[in-house]
């Protein structure tokens, strides 16, 4: 019988305040996790959450003190979430100097950086846990496909989902006992996917956010946008020992959006 829970295993989620962070962090707790939750905001209130750290995964000083308060606290690290990420819907001939490198910031060297700072600590807790330690990094269908409008977005999931496999290559070569794997959603139902559309009403690309759910919704096989829940449901999976011969590839969760 496949084991699906995480009891016993410390979980570290990023972006956590909202969205699919929010959702992730009470599946992980549902399925027996202790998660330390974190965003860039000084506070929030996350569901399921243990404690709630303020992390903006742009700063290597505070990956570094996040990864030591868990190691002092718990002693060990088991799955490392890289959750938060920005938008940013403009033509690439509009995408200033700032705006590309303050989402690369976020989404690429966010990642880099929790991948760097937390390593040792995954590989010593991997060594004692079935299914060894997990990195799971939030790509996007835009790291499969491009998108008008979405350059730099997608750029920046195009790496997420690279660096996963590199991590992966890396973690076999060493013989590090940590599963890396990206999750690919397609229209969640979040507050940045509002925003997304919202840039398209603008742009008049959509005449209402309402008008740009239904378009996404037809782009699904499915015919609807996913729920945070159900790229949580994912994230758990690729969390727990059901998946321990996975590593060095993306879950697609899109309701058919890639498939046709
Ligand atoms: N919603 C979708 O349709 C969708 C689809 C594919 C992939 N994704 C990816 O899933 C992840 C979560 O998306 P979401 O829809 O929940 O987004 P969201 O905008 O609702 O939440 C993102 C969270 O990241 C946090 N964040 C932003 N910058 C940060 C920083 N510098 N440091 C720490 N936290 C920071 C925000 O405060 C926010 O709480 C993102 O990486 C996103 O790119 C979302």
């Amino acid at each position: 019988m496949a084991n699906f829970r995480l009891d016993g295993a410390v979980v570290l989620v990023t972006g956590a305040a909202r969205g699919i962070g929010a959702a992730t962090c009470a599946a992980l707790a549902e399925a027996g996790a202790t998660v330390v939750a974190t965003d860039m905001h000084e506070d929030a209130r996350v569901p399921g959450a243990a404690e709630y750290h303020r992390l903006d995964v742009t700063s290597p000083a505070q990956w570094a003190a996040t990864i030591t308060a868990i190691e002092v606290r718990y002693g060990r690290l088991d799955v490392l979430v890289n959750n938060a990420g920005l938008q940013l819907t403009t033509s690439i001939a509009d995408t200033s100097d700032e705006a590309w490198r303050q989402l690369m910031a976020v989404n690429v060297d966010g990642v880099f950086y929790g991948t760097r700072a937390a390593t040792d600590l995954l590989a010593r807790s991997g060594e004692r846990r079935a299914g060894g330690s997990c990195i799971i990094n939030l790509s996007s269908i835009g790291g499969l496909q491009g998108a008008a409008f979405l350059a730099a977005y997608c750029t920046s999931k195009g790496a997420v989902k690279l660096f996963t496999k590199s991590c992966a290559a890396e973690f076999g070569a060493l013989s590090l006992p940590i599963r890396a794997n990206s999750v690919c959603p397609g229209g969640i139902q979040t507050e940045m996917l509002d925003e997304i559309l919202e840039h398209y009403v603008t742009s008049g690309a959509f005449t209402s956010v309402e008008d740009g759910h239904r378009t996404i919704e037809g782009g699904h096989l499915l015919k609807r946008l996913g729920k945070a829940e159900e790229v949580a449901a994912g994230i758990v999976y690729l969390a727990s020992p059901a998946s321990s011969f996975m590593t060095g590839t993306e879950l697609v969760i899109d309701g058919g959006m890639t498939a046709a």
